[in-house]
């Protein structure tokens, strides 16, 4: 287990400030990337950043953090070679078995997003069971995005709507932002206050395209194994000074 990084003071008790966002949403890049210039196969990157996962949840919670959501697998990531699929869901399956206790230990409560039908029987049931045992934690929420697609979500709310409009359950002259967000896989969830992609990449590949509208975006150059605690509180003390104005002055 690697010593933690010391929390960033702004010359204040963080904790208690407005200044630490309630919701971080990370877009876990480079993987690959990061194994490919160590010579090393795909899934050991993959291996490599489960131990960033560790470091980040730790981190929200000294921080006070009350939501993290991790994306782990998209709905395009289906297609990649069935090989990377199948070790995925290994080390997700792992992951579950391993962490649960230690999420038990930390107060952290397991929840997931996406198309979860479409996982593998063993692990759909493996993450059940670790959503299950740790439903009643009340510290940080850890949320996986698994076989997730924002454009998916988005449609399925809409049909949603669409089937109890045709029914008469709701007159859609009555359908706002509020009704449409409670038909989402997050809405229970308040919307992320801050992005985080590592690698580089400037784009959101289709992440919470409707939660993130005013979250604050910080990107980082290095690969999500090489992330670690004090990378998240860096981009919390920038997310600190930023001026969040949500359309007004
Ligand atoms: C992110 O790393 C993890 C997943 C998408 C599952 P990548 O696997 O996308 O790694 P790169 O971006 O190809 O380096
Ligand atoms: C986004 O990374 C998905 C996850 C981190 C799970 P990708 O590597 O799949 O996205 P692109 O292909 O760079 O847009
Ligand atoms: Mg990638």
């Amino acid at each position: 287990m690697k010593s933690a990084s010391p929390l960033p003071s702004f010359g204040r008790d963080m904790s208690e400030s407005s200044s630490i966002p309630r919701h971080i949403a990370i877009i876990m890049d480079g993987n690959g990337r990061w194994a490919k210039e160590r010579g090393k196969p795909r899934i050991s990157g993959h291996r490599a950043g489960a131990e960033s996962v560790r470091e980040c949840v730790e981190g929200c919670k000294q921080l006070g953090v009350e939501f993290l959501t991790l994306y782990a697998f998209s709905s395009e990531n289906w297609n990649r070679p069935a090989a990377e699929i199948t070790a995925l869901m290994a080390l997700l399956e792992r992951f579950l078995e391993e962490k649960a206790g230690e999420l038990m230990e930390q107060n952290v409560r397991l929840q997931a997003i996406g198309h979860l039908e479409r996982l593998p029987v063993r692990t759909r049931r493996k993450l059940d069971k670790a959503i299950e045992r740790t439903s009643g934690n009340t510290s940080l929420t850890l949320i996986l995005a698994l076989s997730y697609g924002a454009r998916e979500e988005i449609v399925e709310a809409a049909r949603s709507l669409a089937a109890d409009a045709v029914a008469g359950k709701i007159d859609p002259a009555k359908i706002d932002n509020a009704t449409f967000a409670s038909r989402l896989y997050t809405a229970e969830i308040p919307d992320p206050d801050l992005l985080i992609r590592t690698s580089g990449e400037l784009r959101v590949s289709n992440f919470l395209l409707w939660q993130i509208s005013y979250a604050e975006i910080v990107i980082f150059k290095k690969f999500w194994p090489d992330f670690h605690q004090a990378d998240l509180n860096e981009a919390v003390e920038e997310y600190s000074r930023r001026h969040r104005r949500f359309g007004g002055l």
